[in-house]
């Protein structure tokens, strides 16, 4: 699989609107679903890139990450935390949903070193499962870190281990894994990584930025209205000035986010 540049995918990016076929929509974890879709995938470029979907009788779309894209398939990972993705999880099979595709710069794989980890907390999980698949691919060395509440909040470990990645889990609750956030399982990773990339809650981000000593990536999740970088709804203050999440983003690096100089323990 080619890596590209968030540039080179900016420069690609094209955004279409197409009908897609759901193909299973099932709860993973308790409100936690994974929807399987059909259709045309072809305007996105990679992880780290979202999608914008319409539901009938709501004026938004819902922004959610591209979990997954292979053969004309689109699988996305979502948390039902309020009306439309409430609305998501009552779809079935063989339904329809309106989707705008190739939102968003994406993860710039090539900017990685060797050994890379990828942090993510909760629903963040989902752009990072795409993204080790393509770093895989790109030959680098990949390790994650994947952090719940609780065990039974616990999604994608099995298909990271199936891609043979090391995971450590992490629960604040230590029914599983190191008790505690994602930057205490990151104390007592014994491999060393040279760079990393990170979704999850902002306050997680911020600290895993402030720990990990490398260079790396974040991508952020800002209320949206258009999705495509007219509206400046999403606009967030960066070290270069006001960024739009939609279009500029949502992947950040470490540098621009001004998120912490590097500091004492990691594992650089
Ligand atoms: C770039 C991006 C990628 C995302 N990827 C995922 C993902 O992979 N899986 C996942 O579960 N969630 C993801 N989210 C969050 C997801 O968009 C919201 O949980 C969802 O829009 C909530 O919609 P709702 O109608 O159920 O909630 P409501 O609270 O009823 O929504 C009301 C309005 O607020 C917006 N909104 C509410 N919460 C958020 C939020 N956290 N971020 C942005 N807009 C919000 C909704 O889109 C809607 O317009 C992502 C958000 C962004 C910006
Ligand atoms: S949501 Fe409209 S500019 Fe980002």
């Amino acid at each position: 699989m080619p890596t590209r540049t968030s540039l080179e995918r900016k420069k690609m990016g094209k955004l279409k609107k197409e009908i897609f076929t759901i193909e299973a929509n099932r709860e993973l974890a308790p409100s936690s679903w994974l929807l399987t879709l059909s259709g045309d995938t072809s305007a996105i470029a990679g992880s780290g890139q979202f999608v914008q979907i319409a539901l009938p009788g709501k004026y938004l779309r819902r922004p959610i990450s591209v979990c997954d894209r292979e053969g004309g398939k689109l699988t996305l990972l979502y948390k039902v935390v309020g009306a439309g993705t409430d609305q998501l999880s009552k779809m079935k099979t063989g339904e329809c949903l309106e989707i705008l595709t190739g939102l968003g710069n994406g993860f710039d794989v090539s900017a990685s070193g060797m050994n890379v980890l990828l942090v993510g907390g909760g629903m963040g999980v989902a752009p990072l499962y795409l993204l080790a698949k393509e770093l895989l691919s790109a030959g680098r060395k990949v390790q994650v870190v994947l952090g719940f509440n609780k065990d039974s909040e616990i999604c994608l470990e099995e298909e990271f281990r199936a891609l043979g990645v090391a995971v450590t889990i992490s629960t604040a609750d230590g029914s599983r894994g190191v008790k505690g956030f994602v930057t205490d399982a990151i104390h007592t990773l014994s491999e060393p990584y040279d760079y990393f990339y990170t979704c999850g809650p902002m306050v997680m981000m911020k600290a895993v930025c402030a720990l990990c000593p490398t260079e790396g990536q974040a991508s952020l999740e800002e209320r949206m209205g258009c999705g495509f970088g007219i509206c400046y709804g999403c606009t967030v203050a960066t070290v270069e000035g006001p960024r739009r999440v939609c279009a500029d983003g949502p992947v950040f690096t470490k540098a621009q986010l001004g998120w912490g100089a590097p500091q004492e323990g990691g594992k650089a």
